[in-house]
């Protein structure tokens, strides 16, 4: 399943803890996403100067890049109070209403998996982003009138990994759309290393590296890596993270140099197997491998779309050259 991958970006609860203590606070201590970093900088610094709210933020991009990371960065950086739930935990338009009516002067509230609201809840939200107002009906038939009742300024900042599942009424309302990026090695190898600090453990060579290198581009992955080869290094070794630990302790954790698990294997073969390098349709994918076609398209084929392993096409998916070779199979004519 793809919530026991080693490798999977989705919060599991033992990440909870830590990703809390690890996250910067500032976006001075914010590795990376450099052009939405400095976009931010100058409209939060505009913002304050106004002593306004924010405009609205969107932020969309695959799980565990820092989607949450940013938005308590940005209310922190604000001075103002971050106000946190989700698409999926607001039932009711009067949740919603709730929430709204408790905020205080430009505070930020924060609904992450914002693709997932229901529609009456979304409602709500339109008049609330545009007007700072919720609107109500009182009384049924003809004598029916509508109340506008006002809310405090805010800003509202949204997370989805699928901006392309939002209503258009509801992704027009936002300001400031920004899309987060896979990290380069580089980055990774920083925040591993600034990790490692945090925990106070001994890391020496290439070390980081090595597992930046395995960590598909997301920050989660590297920390979630991190603390495993941590273990290896502590009851196999002296504790201190060499080049020859984290190499062992990786290839123990079956995660490839090119951060590719079983899962990913396991779906590339198939596709090989089943149809050479023709085009798959992604229902097929995720029935042949057993796993939900939307967890293949948020998680899986971003990465393997990035780095060049997986192509979409309008007929389906399809493995290119570059993944045959990673696999060391011999590439078919089709895939030239
Ligand atoms: N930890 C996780 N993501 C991070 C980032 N982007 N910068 C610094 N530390 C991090």
């Amino acid at each position: 399943m793809e919530e026991d991958r080693i490798i999977t970006a989705h919060l599991m609860m033992e990440d909870q803890a830590v990703e809390y203590s690890l996250r910067p606070r500032y976006l001075a201590e914010y590795i990376g996403q450099a052009q939405v970093k400095d976009n931010l900088k100058i409209y939060i610094e505009a913002a304050k100067m106004r002593k306004e709210p924010l405009d609205h933020v969107l932020l969309y991009g695959p799980p565990g890049l820092g989607k949450t990371t940013l938005s308590n960065i940005i209310a922190n950086e604000l001075g103002v109070n971050i106000r946190t739930t989700s698409g999926p935990a607001i039932e009711r338009p009067g949740d919603l209403a709730a929430i709204l009516t408790n905020l205080q002067e430009n505070d930020v509230l924060f609904i992450d998996e914002i693709h997932r609201l229901h529609r009456t809840v979304e409602e709500v939200l339109y008049p609330a982003m545009e007007d700072f107002a919720l609107d109500f009906i009182i009384g049924k038939g003809p004598s029916a009138r509508s109340v506008r009742l006002d809310l405090p300024k805010f800003t509202l900042i949204g997370a989805t990994t699928r901006a392309g599942l939002l209503s258009a009424p509801l992704r027009d309302r936002f300001g400031v759309v920004s899309r987060l990026e896979f990290y380069t090695e580089d980055e990774l190898s920083y925040i591993v290393t600034r990790t490692a600090e945090i925990f106070g453990v001994g890391m020496v060579g290439e070390a980081s590296r090595e597992i930046a290198r395995r960590a598909r581009g997301t920050p989660r992955i590297a920390n979630r890596l991190l603390k495993r080869v941590r273990d290896h290094a502590q009851v196999r070794g002296d504790g201190i993270i060499t080049d020859a630990v984290a190499g062992d302790a990786l290839e123990r954790i079956q995660v490839d140099p090119m951060g590719l698990d079983s899962i990913d294997h396991k779906m590339l073969r198939s596709m090989i197997q089943n149809y050479g390098g023709r085009p798959v349709g992604l229902d097929t994918i995720a029935a042949s491998i057993g796993e939900e076609s939307q967890t293949i398209e948020d998680v899986y084929e971003p990465y393997l779309m990035q780095i060049g392993f997986l192509q979409r096409t309008p007929r389906g998916r399809i493995v290119t050259a570059a993944a045959y070779r990673h696999l060391g199979l011999p590439v078919p004519e089709l895939n030239g």
